[in-house]
């Protein structure tokens, strides 16, 4: 397994739409196993490949690591198949878009139908934080980020300061500082 690079915004190929994988082979699963040793490590709770600079239609996630009973999802070419009437709105971060984090209302409930990591079709209802990471990633797999889902202005404050923040990183790698980083592992999709 290998840590991967973790794209930040603005970055074009987070703006990209992922293509679907044919089947899940043994490329398709080493990928699946560096983005969620990537995402651990991050850490995070959801991974979408164009998060790592592939665009194919591949996420992880893993909720709850400390639950054994759920464990790690990996998913092929997921698809919400079922989406509730009811809205749930949750305070959404992501590694893409780091130290920044907004409400964002989506379905509360949804299915998604997916290829799991030995290629078999799966169904799964999700709810809760699974439901709002679900829907996160397989955004990122049509280029869409939890910031395009807020208001323009507070969008634009955000990357401005992204911008600003990956200046400041450049400098301090040239000056050799230390690189400070204090994500919230729950709020990271
Ligand atoms: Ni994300």
């Amino acid at each position: 397994m290998a840590l991967l690079p973790i794209l930040t915004a603005p970055d074009p190929r987070l703006k990209k739409k992922s293509l679907p994988v044919e089947a899940v082979d043994d490329g398709v699963r080493q990928l699946m196993d560096d983005m969620l040793e990537t995402m651990y490590d991050a850490p995070g709770i959801g991974l979408a490949a164009p998060q790592v600079g592939v665009l194919k239609r591949v996420i992880v996630l893993d909720i709850d690591r400390e639950e054994a009973k759920t464990g790690p999802l990996f998913m092929a070419n997921p698809e919400i198949i079922e989406a509730s009437d009811e809205d749930a709105s949750y305070e959404e971060g992501c590694l893409s878009v780091p130290e920044h984090y907004s409400d964002v209302v989506r379905p509360a409930k949804v299915t998604v139908r997916y290829l799991d990591r030995d290629g078999k079709s799966q169904e799964l209802a999700c709810e809760g934080l699974l439901s709002t990471c679900v829907q996160h990633e397989i955004d990122h797999l049509d280029g869409i980020l939890f910031i395009d889902h807020i208001s323009a202005l507070k969008r634009n404050i955000i990357l401005r300061k992204l911008l600003k923040a990956r200046k400041e990183k450049e400098r301090d790698e040239v000056e050799g500082k230390p690189a400070a980083s204090a994500k919230d592992p729950e709020h990271a999709l």
